[in-house]
């Protein structure tokens, strides 16, 4: 379900907010605030004989005031950015919401169901109001709305520094300006995937990761788990997943289309525990970000048919790859690969607690069931055309056990081909025309196509880039993404429920170039997900963007400065 909502009306518990914001051009709009929310504007309810460019005192005496749990905790996690990138945290202190105080400036977080017009809107579920006053800021949201009027209110310290000092830990006071921003999403699925197949990254890391899509109010972090090079999880049925087919012996030098074809001799591998796994889920949920975890069938199975070759059509032996691309042992449609992979599913279900599991489904080659005569069987009984529709078979089984669990499928658009399973999600990445023709079938969608969003491409032709796969994705490129396409009607639009960026690391084997690569392109995508896209404006976001860079620095992000002036 995309979620729309009129620009115009918003009113929220502060009643008299509510005007109309269409002609804001306030020096207020370049707030650099990223994504750029749907309004900014002067607070014009504050306490008359205000001055001009009023300020807010932010400092280490500045009180966090909240009003329940769920506020505590976003307190907690704003408390743990400011520690981390500022070397200072505030109090915090629960209190109703009407409790007058005698601290000099403070934080009131409410959560709460923020009231909408009736005849105009529909609540958000994840709206937000951030209100600077002088003495008071006031972030009133549903959900995840206070946790993201946070992440607003942290993007303008930098900017908010005394006399343009560098940002650095020992900036502890920030004159933040007053201003009213009302705030929701765009779309319901705000995505961003990490591979860690290809090249594997540490619990730490992971977590790092999932903080720069909480600062953009990304809410899905779909966390690539399998694939040919390496299974990262552990399975407790099947230790051997990870004993085998987590490791590598060695890993392709350069660039797969060079040749000869080199490979290092140095073994590759590493995988998370389910205590790890649960300890990110829980680490994403406290920042409101689901984690999906893709769990790749029926190909990219190698590493999984190299521990347990009696899953593979043929006896194997194989082995976990050290090369990129697509592979002929898949698995095999046997009723054993059916109970493996249920008893997998059941406990990955059992640690990630989101609605869709990832059951991947793409560049699955059919080569191997061609030859076998056990895959040609199969398809005379079930009275199937071809292997197309075996693969379909294979992923409506699956599908039927997952829903079996209170959870539902989404693949990569592949899983169109010999007939969509009757519930499954799409996640359209061979350009949108399988995201098109999933809607059209009335079938939720998400857009990730290479053309536009693949974060493993080049994000600049200047000379120095470092490798990567191929393909020319800039940031302007990602900046003027419209995941809503033309050739659908509004109402097969519906189907659309977000878009998402892919990482895949075969060329990116470190943190520094994870970094390198989604920043700050994960910037652009974010506005594509969150902001109307009557308020987008590449010249206006590349403004903020200039500003925001300091928050990054501050942060010590290795991001990208190709497409910065
Ligand atoms: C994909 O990029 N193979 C989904």
């Amino acid at each position: 379900m995309r979620y729309s909502f009129p620009l115009v009306v918003f009113c929220i518990l502060f009643g008299s907010l509510s005007q109309s914001h269409a002609a804001d051009t306030t020096p207020k709009q370049i707030l650099p605030i990223i994504p750029q929310p749907v309004v900014v504007r002067e607070a014009p309810t504050l306490p008359s004989g205000q001055q001009a460019n009023a300020t807010f005192q932010l400092s280490e005496k500045t009180l966090i005031l909240t009003n329940g749990s769920q506020t505590e905790s976003d307190a907690t996690v704003f408390n743990e950015f400011l520690a981390a990138h500022f070397g200072f945290r505030l109090k915090v202190k629960r209190a109703a919401a009407s409790q007058k105080l005698s601290a000099a400036s403070v934080i009131r977080l409410v959560s709460t169901k923020i009231e909408t017009n009736k005849q105009t809107a529909h609540a958000h579920k994840d709206a937000y109001t951030l209100t600077i006053g002088e003495k008071e800021i006031t972030i009133a949201g549903n959900n995840a709305g206070v946790f993201y009027g946070l992440q607003s209110l942290l993007q303008l310290l930098p900017a908010s520094q005394p006399a343009n000092q560098a940002l650095s830990k020992s900036t502890k006071m920030f004159a933040l300006p007053t201003c009213v921003v009302e705030d929701y999403p765009r779309f319901g699925w705000r995505g961003m995937h990490l591979d860690v197949s290809r090249h594997f990254f540490s619990k730490d890391f992971v977590k790092k990761y999932i903080d720069y899509l909480a600062l953009y109010k990304m809410n899905i972090f779909h966390w690539h788990l399998t694939d040919d090079q390496g299974w990262r999880l552990e399975i407790k049925k099947y230790p051997k997943l990870t004993s085998v087919g987590a490791y590598r012996k060695g890993t392709l030098i350069g660039h797969y289309t060079e040749k000869p074809v080199r490979y290092d001799s140095i073994r590759y591998g590493g995988y998370y525990t389910q205590a790890d796994a649960r300890e990110v889920v829980e680490y994403a949920r406290k920042r409101h970000i689901t984690v999906v975890p893709e769990i790749e069938m029926p190909g990219h199975a190698s590493a999984a048919v190299a521990a347990y070759p009696e899953l593979a059509s043929t006896p194997g032996p194989f082995e976990v790859i050290g090369n990129w691309g697509v592979f002929y042992d898949v698995f095999c449609p046997k009723e054993e690969t059916f109970q493996f992979l249920q008893n997998v599913l059941a406990e990955v279900i059992a640690i990630f607690p989101s609605k869709y599991i990832h059951i991947g489904g793409d560049e699955c080659p059919k080569d191997r069931w061609k030859e076998s005569e056990f895959c040609q069987a199969l398809i005379k009984k079930q009275g199937l055309q071809d292997e197309h529709e075996l693969q379909s078979y294979f992923i409506q089984r699956i599908e039927k056990f997952v829903n079996s669990k209170g959870r539902q499928i989404i693949g990569w658009d592949e899983i169109l081909e010999g007939g969509l399973a009757p519930n499954a999600a799409v996640m359209s990445w061979r350009g949108e025309k399988g995201g098109i023709e999933a809607a059209k079938q009335h079938h939720p969608v998400v857009m990730s196509p290479t053309t536009t969003v693949y974060f493993d491409y080049y994000q600049s032709q200047k000379p120095g880039e470092p490798l990567a796969i191929g393909g020319f994705v800039p940031l302007d490129l990602v900046y003027r993404y419209e995941p809503l396409p033309k050739e659908l009607t509004p109402a097969e639009q519906q189907y659309i429920i977000g878009a998402q960026a892919n990482l895949w690391t075969e060329y990116i084997a470190t943190p520094d170039k994870v970094e390198y690569m989604l920043l700050p392109r994960l910037c652009a995508l974010a506005e594509v997900v969150w902001t109307p896209p009557e308020q987008k404006n590449y010249d206006a976001f590349m403004g903020r963007l200039k500003q925001h860079t300091q928050l990054l620095d501050a942060m010590k992000v290795n991001y990208s400065k190709s497409a910065l002036p």
